[in-house]
């Protein structure tokens, strides 16, 4: 059978990697090719993660590049259908809550090809942001949902979307699975491969519009980290997205932070091992921070991985200055104690290949 992953931004990257090495388990039974989109195009930001993970070449490369909204969803649509027409998967594999995700969703179900989600059922609740729209929309119309925890099962069954106990799912009769996060599988792929030898700094990521696009918002969270960084007496680490780079007016401000550009996944984890607190705006580092038992600061006003927060290992913040710094002193003083393990046993790639063979194979 023919599986076809549509990937566009990095965290995507990441999440093919565990399932191309299962199907690689099932050669012969089963095929799987992987379609960019292009929307990450910077080599810091896409090839280096294609060589670092041992993906295979993308078949096709739709180029869409950087875009307003509903552009660069509508690019990746126009340049996805002819992909599908002509290459015929049994099914298309999206990921998490891009416009990456979305656009292939919207492909697949008008050319007649099922759609399977992994990251289904996360929920925000916070339809001001995208991908908030991205994954509800997803999910309405994917044919087999792969939920990464109970929550997210519970989200889509509030939601009407059930599994339908069918031989052959179809949209609208899905079927509805929790088998794990993906990402964890990956973690413990690597968890021999990274290592650190000293504990003395803070990690911080920022990409998100709502932080990254409001300059107020933007310097009140940096002069927050900057200043506690700075009565800590170690340095942060700020890989910065370009987004964020594009937003950075005067970065010689914040001493305490060292800017540096994007890094590819092996070099953040080992900068999450070397850091005594992660802050962050980002579903991904928020859960590899979780499963390298680091604490984390987080620089939203919710998160979709609600069981993080319910161990105590993570909080959150938002953009509030005082907050930001008394939950990190608080990390810093007694760091948690709990990482138990809510998003699976390290199998969820397994469980997805065995079920679309199952189902479409
Ligand atoms: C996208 C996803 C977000 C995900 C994130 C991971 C949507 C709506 N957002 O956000 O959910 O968490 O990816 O990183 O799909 N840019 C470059 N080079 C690149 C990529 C981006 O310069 O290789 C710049 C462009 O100026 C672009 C901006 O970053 O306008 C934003 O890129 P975009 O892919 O639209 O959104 P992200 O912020 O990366």
């Amino acid at each position: 059978m023919k599986i076809m992953s549509l990937v566009g931004a990095r965290p995507q990257f990441i999440k093919a990697a565990p399932i191309h090495r299962v199907v690689k388990r099932f050669k012969g039974a089963c095929e799987h090719t992987l379609v960019h989109t292009g929307q990450h195009y910077d080599k810091n930001m896409s090839e280096v993660f294609f060589e670092e993970l041992q993906l295979p070449k993308p078949t096709h490369n739709l180029n869409v590049g950087s875009a307003h909204h509903a552009v660069q969803t509508a690019r990746i649509m126009e340049k996805l259908e002819p992909v599908l027409s002509s290459e015929k998967p049994d099914v298309l594999l999206v990921y998490g809550d891009t416009n990456s995700t979305l656009a292939g969703a919207l492909t697949a179900i008008k050319c007649g090809v099922p759609i399977a989600h992994v990251e289904a059922g996360l929920r925000s609740f916070n339809f001001a942001m995208p991908e908030e729209v991205n994954r509800v929309l997803t999910d309405r119309i994917s044919t087999v949902l792969f939920c990464p925890s109970k929550t997210a099962g519970k989200n889509l069954y509030d939601e009407g979307i059930r599994d339908c106990g069918a031989d052959k799912p179809l949209p609208g009769r899905p079927r509805v699975s929790i088998c794990g996060d993906v990402m964890y599988d990956h973690i413990l792929f690597l968890a021999n491969q990274i290592e650190a030898e000293t504990q003395d700094q803070f990690l911080l990521t920022l990409h998100r519009d709502f932080n990254t696009d409001h300059p107020d918002r933007l310097k009140r969270i940096l002069m927050a980290i900057n200043d506690f960084a700075n009565q800590a007496k170690m340095k942060v680490v700020f890989p910065i997205h370009p987004r964020t780079r594009k937003h950075l007016a005067k970065p010689e401000s914040f001493a305490s932070l060292e800017i540096i550009d994007p890094l590819s996944q092996r070099e953040i984890l080992t900068e999450v091992l070397k850091s005594r607190v992660v802050f962050t705006d980002s579903g991904g580092l928020q859960k590899e921070a979780f499963y390298l038992k680091k604490p984390t600061v987080i620089l939203r006003p919710e998160t979709e991985w609600t069981e993080i927060l319910q161990t105590g290992a993570a909080v959150l913040v938002d953009d509030d200055p005082d907050r930001i710094q008394q939950e990190a002193m608080r990390y810093l003083d007694i760091p948690p104690m709990n990482f138990s393990k809510p998003y699976g046993d390290g199998r969820a790639a397994e469980f997805i290949i065995k079920q679309l063979m199952a189902d479409f194979g």
